[in-house]
Parts: C-alpha cells; sequence; structure tokens
C-alpha cells in the first residue's frame, strides 16, 4: 500500500455533527441579516492579488506574509481571498451598485485563506460569515452593523466582549503615527526586537504585543482617540449613543487595533475568553478610502466579518438533531427492487424524506438500519405485497402498494 494523503496543514474536513452545526449558525445568520435588509452575495474564491495589496494594504501582514499568491497560468498573480471585504467592494464597482439605493447592505459566508502558523482557532482555510453597507456614512450604520454580529454571537450563545474604538481619518492618523514613531524611538531600548522593527512600517502594532517591556512603554503612549478632528469624535460619539440606546455593553479600547489598513473612524471586535490565545470572534470598522484605494469614486462603508470556527468553539455544544425520516423502503428480495426503488422516489418527489435500502443487508438488517436511522415508517415489499411498520407503535399492517403516501401523509 502506498503512503496514505492527508489533508494539507491547518485545513480539515466537515462532518458529521459539526456539518450539523454549521448549518445551523448559517440558519442563525441568514435569519438576523436578512431581517435587516442584507442580501447575499458570493465573490470568487480568488482575485487579482492587486485588490488586496492595494485594498488591505502592503504594510498588514496579511499581504506581507499571509497570502496565497501565484501565477493564474496567463501571467498574472492572483490570491486565494484572505477577507471579503475588498472583495464586496469590487464587486459593488464592477456591478454599478452606486446606481442602487443606498446604503447596499451585503452578507456572505465561505472560505477564506491565510498562510497563518496554525493552532487552536488558526487555520489556513477557515470560514466567514461576514457583512458590508457599502454607500453611507451615517453613524446609523455603524451601530447597526455592530448590533447585528451582536445579535447573531446572542443567539448562538456566544459569550464576548465587545470593544469599540475610532481611528479617525487617514490625515490625523498620519500625524499621529509620525508622533507615535517619535515616542516609540525615544524609549526604543524597552521595546521587544519585533516592535522596534516595525516602528517604521507599522508602529500601531505596538499596542498589540505581548512583550512586558513593551506593554509597559504602551501604557503611556499617546492615544489616536485623543487626536480626533471634530467631525470623527462627533461621528463616534453618535455610534456609542446608539449603542448606548440598543442596550449593548461594551468598552472603549483606545488601543484597539486591526489586522487590516482600510479602517476609518469606528473599528470594534468581539473576543470570547472561551477561545484561548485566538480570542478574536468577530470584528470589523468603517472603510471610508477602501473603494478608492481599488480605483472607485470615494465611497463610505462599514462591515464586519466573524470567524465560524471561533464562533462555533466558543458556543456552548448545542444539540444537534439529525434530519426527520419519513420513510425507508426495505424489500424482501432482489426481484422486488425496482418496485422499492420506484417508492423511494416517487416518496421524495411527494416531499417526504425517504430512503431506500442501499447496503444488501438481510431483512433484518434492514429494520435495524431503519431504525437507528430514526425513520418514521418502513415499507417492506415482499411476495405477501407491501408492510408498513410504525416505528413509534411497532405496528405492521399490509397495505396496498399505491397507499403507503396516503398512510405516511395522514398516519394511519
Ligand atoms: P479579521 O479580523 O481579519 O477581519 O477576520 C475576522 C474574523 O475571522 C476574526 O475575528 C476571526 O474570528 C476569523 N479569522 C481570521 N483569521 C482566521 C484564521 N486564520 N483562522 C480562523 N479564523 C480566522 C476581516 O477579515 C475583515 N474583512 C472584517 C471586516 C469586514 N471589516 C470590515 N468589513
Amino acid at each position: 500500500m502506498s503512503e496514505r494523503i492527508k489533508t494539507p496543514r491547518g485545513t480539515f474536513d466537515v462532518l458529521g455533527e459539526a456539518a450539523l452545526a454549521r448549518a445551523e449558525l448559517e440558519k442563525t445568520a441568514k435569519a438576523i441579516l436578512e431581517r435587516a435588509g442584507y442580501e447575499r452575495i458570493e465573490t470568487p474564491t480568488f482575485e487579482a492579488t492587486a485588490l488586496f495589496a492595494r485594498g488591505v494594504g502592503e504594510s498588514t501582514d496579511v499581504v506581507q506574509k499571509e497570502m496565497y499568491s501565484f501565477d493564474d497560468g496567463g501571467g498574472s498573480s492572483i490570491t486565494l481571498r484572505p477577507e471579503g471585504t475588498a472583495p464586496v467592494c469590487r464587486a459593488y464597482l464592477e456591478h454599478g451598485m452606486h446606481k442602487l439605493a443606498q446604503p447596499v447592505k451585503l452578507w456572505y459566508l465561505g472560505a477564506f485563506f491565510r498562510a497563518e502558523r496554525p493552532q487552536h482557532g488558526r487555520y489556513r482555510q477557515f470560514w466567514q460569515v461576514g457583512a458590508e453597507a457599502i454607500g453611507s456614512d451615517d453613524p446609523a450604520v455603524d451601530a447597526e452593523s455592530i448590533v447585528l454580529l451582536a445579535e447573531i454571537l446572542e443567539a448562538l450563545k456566544v459569550q464576548a466582549r465587545l470593544r469599540v474604538s475610532s481611528l479617525g481619518t487617514p490625515g490625523t492618523r498620519a500625524e499621529y503615527k509620525t508622533e507615535l514613531q517619535a515616542y516609540l524611538r525615544a524609549h526604543e531600548h524597552d521595546l521587544s526586537g519585533e516592535v522596534r522593527e516595525r516602528i517604521d512600517l507599522n508602529p500601531l502594532r505596538a499596542f498589540d504585543a505581548d512583550h512586558a517591556g513593551t506593554r509597559q512603554v504602551m501604557e503611556n503612549a499617546p492615544r489616536l482617540l485623543d487626536r480626533l478632528t471634530d467631525e470623527d469624535r462627533e461621528h463616534f460619539e453618535t455610534v456609542r449613543a446608539l449603542l448606548d440606546g440598543a442596550g449593548l455593553a461594551y468598552e472603549v479600547d483606545p488601543a484597539l487595533v486591526r489586522g487590516l489598513d482600510y479602517y476609518t473612524r469606528t473599528v470594534f471586535e468581539f473576543t470570547s475568553d472561551a477561545l484561548g490565545a485566538q480570542s478574536g470572534v468577530g470584528g470589523g470598522g468603517r472603510y471610508d478610502g477602501l473603494i478608492e484605494q481599488i480605483g472607485g469614486p470615494h465611497t463610505p462603508g462599514m462591515g464586519w466579518a466573524a470567524g465560524v470556527e471561533r464562533m462555533l468553539l466558543a458556543a456552548p455544544p448545542a444539540p444537534t438533531a439529525p434530519p426527520p425520516l419519513d420513510l425507508y423502503v426495505a424489500y424482501a428480495k432482489p426481484e422486488h427492487r425496482a418496485a422499492a426503488f420506484r417508492l423511494a422516489a416517487d416518496a421524495r418527489r411527494a416531499g417526504h424524506a425517504a430512503q431506500l435500502e442501499l447496503g444488501g443487508r438481510s431483512l433484518k438488517g434492514q429494520l435495524k438500519r431503519a431504525n437507528s436511522a430514526g425513520a418514521r415508517y418502513v415499507a417492506i415489499l415482499g411476495d405477501e405485497g407491501t408492510a408498513l411498520k410504525d416505528m413509534e407503535s411497532g405496528e405492521q399492517q399490509v397495505i396496498e402498494p399505491d397507499t403507503v403516501m396516503h398512510h405516511i401523509t395522514h398516519g394511519t
């Protein structure tokens, strides 16, 4: 025998109970988002590499070291999507969605890819559910978007802590970045090597560091929240007032940094203690400059994404029921197979969940199988005609073959 081939590192199969739990999660997210007027969108699994380089930002970890990029076979570089916001913005532009009533509200669920070091809650292929509202800078968009993710997490019984902040506008951020860089340089000898190396490229990441010396330096670092323009401050205060009005508990975290570069104004993150090191369940924010970055006109946007695996890991195990089975069609001899086959197909066409014996079992084995599959009725086709067994009462009666459907529909 040759060596068995396994799943690639950081990927996994989804089956059995896990597949049922995912289907439930999808149903919950869909119901909550579609109630709020979000429509489903699916974008391709791979996109032009430039979309992420320009959209997500050259200086981010995602673009610098986590993208699966390759030649498309024709000399163009394509990338397995590491996130969904840039693709949704690309689709908004490509389909002229600015002509629709604004904001355009879209949601998605799909697989994303990042070449990260795999660990508990961190994979190389993972799923996200996400929601984007494009075309309005109303702070109510921000608040509603956050409330919707809170609602999904609550429905899934995920206990998560919400942190919010504002990153202001790119101009404010640029000035602040210079101020922060100067501060970090002044304390260079107390910082970790990694933070020191990134002072030029991404000084904000210093707020994220675990290194004790760095953390101490960051306690007194200048905060972007204290440097916001009046307009940005007002926007943030309105978002907060709306969240307060909705009764959503949150914490303002001036050190909240997100791993992607496109954020402006509001940013937020839900974290769960149930997850260990990878505590981020979901997060997002406003990205008023992203569409311009990828070649469109100035268009504000706001959204979030939440990790499907992380939500499932953080949620208490929910009992998952296997799908119901109305009818199991068993038969005594090979010559009854064609009639059994037809009966199962007819039952399904009539809207019943019906399965045919496919394992070549003895009649006794077939009844056992029907029982373990949770069948409500078993039809047994034999020389003496068709018998219908009610698996709840255990009663069995011989019936006219063409009345099976009538019996299982009316429960007689
Ligand atoms: P993100 O914070 O990079 O944001 O990812 C969102 C969520 O995806 C994370 O909170 C986490 O639950 C999950 N996630 C990320 N990487 C992994 C991984 N390697 N393994 C498992 N789960 C992971 C975004 O992607 C933005 N597009 C969110 C957004 C939408 N912002 C505005 N609109």
